[in-house]
């Protein structure tokens, strides 16, 4: 098995169940001629995004790390007209990126954007009485995803839906602990998972056109 049979798959796949001219599409071709690079989620796991929102029935949803706002609006998209979603992006070029991005796609009633670091903006919306949310949908700096999750589950209730992108790393979630502090973040967010009696989680790899990585699913409990 290769990546460009993994492409093929997503292609083909793609054309039939994911419409290739999207707001969501032009807003992505449109971040690479900004100079953005090309990390956002791929169209079928931004679609997979989208139904998890829906299948939960999620009114509320905080994303922590907008990037360039593409998994945003297939998170927003799944909301219902009164819905919100909260979304954190330090870096100001991304955040102006996706505020285009979302405003074009209308969904900016939806989105509520906040730019800082998500650790100084994570304790704010505490201090605000934000939440809970439905969902939390964390995608940000990789050694920083122990610290989301534990925020994430703050701000959740029994039953919010928790989800982590880019766990797997390549496969190198295996790697001994010390070779690279995304692979460090990765363990450190499982050995938190396994000693943590309030969530269910299960990790899937993936692999499509952006190559081999993974999800963490949890669900909190009671
Ligand atoms: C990177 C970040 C991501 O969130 C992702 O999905 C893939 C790659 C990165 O920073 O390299
Ligand atoms: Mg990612």
């Amino acid at each position: 098995m290769s990546q460009e049979q993994w492409t093929a798959v997503d292609s083909y796949t793609g054309k039939l169940l994911i419409p290739q001219d999207t707001t969501l599409e032009r807003a992505s071709r449109a971040s690479r001629e900004a100079g953005l690079p090309d990390v956002e989620v791929s169209p079928h796991q931004g679609k997979l995004l989208h139904l998890l929102t829906r299948i939960h029935g999620a009114r509320t949803v905080l994303e922590i790390g907008t990037f360039s706002g593409y998994s945003t609006m297939w998170l927003a998209r799944a909301l219902p007209a009164d819905g919100k979603l909260i979304t954190i992006e330090s870096g100001i070029l991304f955040a102006k990126e996706a505020a285009a991005h979302i405003e074009e796609a209308g969904l900016a009633h939806l989105v509520d954007q906040r730019v800082g670091k998500a650790l100084d903006v994570l304790p704010q919306l505490a201090a605000e009485g934000a939440g809970p949310f439905d969902l939390c949908f964390i995608d940000a700096d990789k050694p920083g995803m122990p610290e989301y999750f534990r925020w994430a589950l703050a701000l959740s209730r029994p039953g919010s839906v928790i989800v982590v992108d880019n766990v797997v790393l390549g496969g190198s979630l295996v790697d001994s602990a010390g070779t690279d502090p995304a692979v460090d973040g990765a363990r450190a967010l499982h050995d938190m998972l396994a000693a943590e009696p309030r969530v269910s989680a299960t990790t899937v790899q993936t692999v499509g056109a952006k190559g081999y990585d993974g999800f963490t699913l949890a669900v909190v409990g009671e």
